[in-house]
């Protein structure tokens, strides 16, 4: 009998578990680590939201089996919030999906829509859905830049003229994970005209949909007129409302991509619970203040975040998007490597930051540090650091 399983043989170890398991040990042994490492928001959800989440659940009818696809009130208040943040229209029945978690989303679309042999077109440093979904479908991918510059498009068009065979699927990622990077419309104009000449998929993965910085305002593909024969985009509750733990995404845009992400989860899943799926519904078309308070948190913590560790000598880039800074490794610990580097930081500063090597390999040289504690916490993590360094130095 093999235990050499197909799939798991495909997938490497998972590197962000080491530094995760190291975390876990120093915290059993009762030491207080700063965890910048993981995107999990820090804040609970709107009250209103939590309430509605008790209300329904006091139901005796609200525990069954839900929908699969989502319950039609969520798809419409999804649709509701394409247009009017985005000024884009979609049918709640053809267009919408509801899923559980936008990574479920992008792993049972790449179940739907990929087979072995398969090329898919995925950046790289990524956060790895974008590649691992695809390879447990068998699928090979063929890594793209993440920055939106002229290499990538030139990588694009080498990819579509080098690959056999020709890769049908691109994945982008903008606010990204890891890098924070952000495009503008005229990138969405663009990729939406080369994905229609090469005739390839886009996945946008828009899950800091709401997370943008100093009054810049994130794009979705689907603003781009004629995006939706070629592009659905996943965003996600658990950044813009704090409910990660409540797995509620969703995807939307080209029918036969929803039709075909529907049809797989068909099989795989009821949906999430119907109480769960009644309070996404009171978050989407609830009071907008929320989403504003959440975001200018986010923005105060970066700007102590960027300031105290630059201070501390450590430069680390002001992030426009997303809840992460992508931090070069500091000066004279290069040579270590991203995972070696966090793990010491771990282990002399109580800092835990993910290792850009984690989201392949162009992540190397890098660490990925999360805005996931209170400003106070943020201040302390950055005279640790300067402590590690100053100690590192002699
Ligand atoms: C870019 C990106 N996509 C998807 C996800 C997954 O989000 P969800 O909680 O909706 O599954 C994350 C979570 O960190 C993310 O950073």
């Amino acid at each position: 009998m093999s235990d050499e399983f197909y799939r798991i043989k495909r997938m490497p170890p998972y590197v962000i578990a080491e530094v995760n398991a190291m975390r876990h040990a120093a915290r059993q042994a009762g030491r207080d680590i700063i965890d910048l490492g993981m995107g999990n928001p820090d804040q609970p959800p709107p009250q209103h939201v939590i309430d509605k989440l008790c209300e329904v659940a006091a139901k005796p009818d609200a525990h069954g089996y839900s929908q699969s696809k989502g319950i039609p009130g969520l798809r419409r208040a999804q649709a509701n919030y394409y247009q009017r943040r985005f000024g884009v229209e979609l049918d709640p029945e053809r267009e919408v999906v509801v899923t559980m978690g936008s990574k479920e989303g992008l792993s049972s679309m790449a179940t739907a829509i990929s087979a072995p042999g398969d090329v898919i077109l995925a950046p790289s440093p990524a956060y790895p859905i974008h590649t691992y979904g695809f390879m447990i479908a068998g699928a090979t991918i063929r890594s793209v830049p993440t920055t939106p510059d002229e290499h990538y498009w030139r990588a694009l068009d080498n990819a579509m003229a080098y690959t056999v065979p020709r890769p049908t699927v691109l994945v982008c990622n903008y606010p990204s994970n890891p890098t924070a990077e952000t495009v503008d419309l005229e990138f969405y104009e663009r990729l939406v005209a080369w994905a229609k000449k090469n005739e390839v998929w886009v996945l946008s993965d828009l899950a800091y949909s709401e997370l943008y910085y100093d009054g810049k305002p994130t794009r979705s593909i689907l603003e781009v007129p004629g995006a939706k024969d070629v592009a659905v985009e996943f965003t996600s509750m658990s950044k813009t409302f704090s409910m990660a733990g409540w797995r509620i995404g969703f995807c939307v845009g080209n029918q036969k991509l929803i039709a075909a992400l529907t049809r797989v989860k068909s099989y795989l899943d009821y949906g999430a619970f119907t109480p769960v799926q009644a309070a996404a519904c009171a978050a989407l078309n609830g009071p907008e203040d929320v989403i504003a308070q959440n975001r200018a948190r986010y923005q105060a913590r970066r700007d102590v975040m960027v300031e105290s560790f630059t201070r501390a000598g450590w430069e680390i880039p002001t992030p426009p998007a997303s809840m992460f800074t992508w931090a070069k490794l500091p000066p004279g610990f290069e040579h270590m490597g991203s995972l070696e580097f966090s793990k010491q930081l771990l282990q002399h500063a109580e800092v835990a930051v993910a290792a850009g090597v984690g989201f392949g390999e162009e992540g190397e040289g890098y660490v990925r540090i999360a805005m996931v504690e209170n400003e106070q916490r943020i201040r302390q993590a950055a005279r640790n650091v300067k402590r590690f360094l100053a100690e590192h130095a002699r």
